[in-house]
C-alpha cells in the first residue's frame, strides 16, 4: 500500500526532478534526483542489477524528515533513478526512514532493514524519540513496510544500551549458518559508540549476540553506520564516528570514518582489534556501505559530503549531496587498499599518454584538461636530487584552481580546494601521509565535475572532496620545486546520454 506521504514524494520528484539540467549534476556519480541527499543505503546485488538508496529530504537541499530515495545500475557507472522507495509515514517512523541496509530473500523478495525514529512531544513540551528497526519487503521498485515493525526496539538492547542513538542496521546472510545477521550502531552507558551484533533465522525475530565492538570513547563518540565483512582473511568494521577529535594526520576533528581490521570467531563472535586507521583523507566522506558482488568484490561506496560543510551549497541548487565513485576493496600488508570499480575503464575515452615528461616550471600538456576525467599521474625524482615539491592544479583558469602537491621530504600529501568555487569560509585542505618511496608517488584522479577523488599508491589512501569551481575552469598544469620526471595517463569519462540508452 502507497501512503499518501510516499505517493507525495514521487509525484514531487517527477516534476521537478526532470528540471534539471544533465550538465548540472555529476556524470557518473549518483546525486539525488531533487533535494538533499545523504548516506547511502541498502546496496545490494539484486535480480541481475545494484540497487543503491540514499537518505533523502527532497523538499529542499537541507536535511530533513528522510525518505530513501533509489537508483540502479549495472555497472556502477551508469545509475537509473526509480521512484522513492520509503516515506515515514507510520506512527514508528513518523520522524524518518533513518539509514539501513538490504538484500535479496531466498524467495526473491528484497528486503530493506532500516532504522524507524519515532518523536513525540510529552505534556510538558519536550519532544522525546527514539529509534527502532523496521524492515520492508519488495520487488526492486514498489516496498511495503511489514505489519509488525518494528522488530527490534529498545527491549533488545544490552544493559545501558540506548533506545535514541539505536541506528543504522547492516544486514548479511551467512550462508553456511543459514542465518541472518545485523551490526547496528548504538551508545553504551559511557556515551560514546559500539557495535551491536544481531542474529535472525528469518529476518523477523532477531536476538542480540554480542557486542562486537566499542568506542571507549577512544575513537569519536557514537559510531554511525556499521558494516562489517571478511576481507581477504580479515575481519572488517567500517563505521563513522562522530566527535572525532584530530590525532595527527590520521583524525580530524568531528565525523570521521575509521575501518577497523581484527580477527574475528564465527564460534564465539568475539571480534579482537588489530589496527584502526581512516579510510578516507579527503574533506568529504561519510557513511560508507559496501556490498558483495556476484563475482566476489567487496565494492564500498560513500557519501562524499562532510556533515560539518553541508550548509555550503552553491546559491540556488535545486540538488545537494552525491555518492563517491564504488570502489573496489581489498586488504594488503593489514591495510585497506581502495580503487575505481574496474567498471569505470569502460567508460574511458581519448586516451592521452606522456612519458618522462620534465617538470620544473609550471607546464601544461596538450589534451591534459577537462573536468570529468580518469588520469594517473607517475612522479620520481630526476637523478639522485629529490624535488622539493610538486604541485599539479586541476579545475584550473585565471582565478580558480585545485592543488594537489607532494612534498617528499616529508612524505605529505597536501590538497587543497581554498580556489575551488566555494562561497563560505570552510575548512578547504587536508594533508595525508604517504609511504616514502624516496620522491616516488602515483595518483589517480577521478573527476566528475564537481568532485576530485585521489587513489594514492595505486590504493593506499583515498582522498575525497567536493568542488564547486564553475566548469569552464578545466585546465591542469604540472609544476616541481627542483627537478621532477613524471608518466601522465589521462583519459576522458564519457557516459552515453540517457536518451540514446533508455528512450522514455
Ligand atoms: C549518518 C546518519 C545516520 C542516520 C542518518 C540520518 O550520516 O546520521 O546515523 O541514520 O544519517 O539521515
Amino acid at each position: 500500500m502507497s501512503s499518501k506521504s510516499l505517493q507525495q514524494a514521487r509525484n514531487y520528484e517527477k516534476i521537478y526532478g526532470g528540471k534539471i539540467g544533465e550538465e548540472e549534476r555529476p556524470l557518473f556519480h549518483v546525486s539525488p534526483k531533487i533535494g538533499w541527499m545523504n548516506d547511502p543505503n541498502g546496496f545490494s546485488w539484486y535480480q541481475g542489477e545494484y540497487h543503491l538508496f540514499y537518505q533523502y529530504h527532497l523538499f529542499n537541499t537541507s536535511w530533513g524528515p528522510m525518505y530513501w530515495g533509489h537508483v540502479r545500475t549495472k555497472d556502477f557507472v551508469q545509475w537509473e533513478w526509480l521512484p522513492t522507495a520509503l516515506a515515514p509515514d507510520t506512527e514508528y517512523d513518523n520522524a524518518g526512514c533513518f539509514s539501513g541496509s538490504a538484500m535479496e530473500l531466498p524467495d526473491g523478495r528484497h528486503m530493506l532493514m532500516y532504522t524507524g525514529v519515532q518523536e513525540w512531544k510529552r505534556e510538558d513540551g519536550y519532544t522525546e524519540s527514539r529509534q527502532v528497526q523496521c524492515v520492508a519487503f519488495g520487488d526492486g521498485a514498489d516496498y511495503e513496510k511489514y505489519e509488525k515493525n518494528p522488530i527490534l526496539t529498545q527491549a533488545d538492547l544490552p544493559e545501558g544500551g540506548s533506545a535514541e542513538d539505536f541506528r543504522d542496521p547492516k544486514i548479511w546472510r551467512d550462508e553456511k549458518e543459514n542465518r541472518y545477521y545485523a551490526v547496528i550502531g548504538n551508545r553504551p552507558a559511557d556515551g560514546s559508540g559500539s557495535i551491536l551484533l544481531f542474529s535472525s533465522e528469518d529476518t523477523l525475530h532477531w536476538e542480540f549476540v554480542t557486542v562486537l565492538d566499542n568506542c571507549k570513547n577512544q575513537y569519536g563518540k557514537m559510531w554511525e553506520c556499521p558494516d562489517f565483512f571478511i576481507l581477504d582473511n580479515v575481519a572488517v568494521i567500517l563505521t563513522s564516528p562522530q566527535e572525532m577529535r584530530a590525532r595527527g594526520m590520521e583524525f580530524h576533528n568531528g565525523n570521521g570514518t575509521i575501518y577497523i581490521t581484527g580477527n574475528y570467531d564465527p564460534e564465539t563472535h568475539r571480534f579482537d582489534r588489530t589496527e584502526v586507521r581512516a579510510i578516507d583523507y579527503g574533506l568529504d566522506f561519510y557513511a560508507p556501505q559496501t556490498v558483495l558482488t556476484p563475482d566476489g568484490r567487496r565494492i564500498m561506496i560513500g557519501w562524499m559530503q562532510s556533515w560539518e560543510t553541508s550548509h555550503s551549497q552553491p546559491h540556488g541548487s535545486k540538488w545537494f549531496g552525491m555518492m563517491t565513485i564504488p570502489r573496489e576493496l581489498h586488504i594488503i600488508n593489514g591495510r585497506l587498499i581502495q580503487n575505481p570499480v574496474r567498471e569505470l575503464e569502460r567508460y574511458r575515452s581519448e586516451p592521452v599518454l606522456y612519458r618522462d615528461v620534465d617538470v620544473r616550471e609550471r607546464i601544461q600538456l596538450p589534451q591534459v584538461c577537462g573536468r570529468s576525467l580518469d588520469m594517473t599521474v607517475r612522479v620520481r625524482p630526476a637523478g639522485e636530487k629529490l624535488y622539493e615539491n610538486f604541485t599539479i592544479k586541476v579545475a584550473k583558469d585565471t582565478e580558480n584552481y585545485t592543488a594537489i602537491s607532494y612534498t617528499p621530504g616529508s612524505s605529505i600529501l597536501r590538497f587543497d580546494r581554498s580556489n575551488s568555487g566555494f562561497r563560505h569560509d570552510i575548512i578547504a585542505s587536508r594533508e595525508v601521509l604517504v609511504r616514502n618511496q624516496s620522491g616516488e608517488l602515483s595518483l589517480r584522479i577521478i573527476m566528475d565535475r564537481f568532485s576530485v577523488e585521489i587513489f594514492a599508491n595505486n590504493g593506499e589512501q583515498a582522498i575525497s572532496s567536493t568542488i564547486y569551481t564553475p566548469q569552464d575552469a578545466a585546465s591542469i598544469s604540472f609544476e616541481a620545486n627542483g627537478m621532477a620526471i613524471m608518466d601522465v595517463e589521462k583519459y576522458d569519462i564519457v557516459i552515453p546520454r540517457k536518451q540514446d540508452t533508455n528512450p522514455e
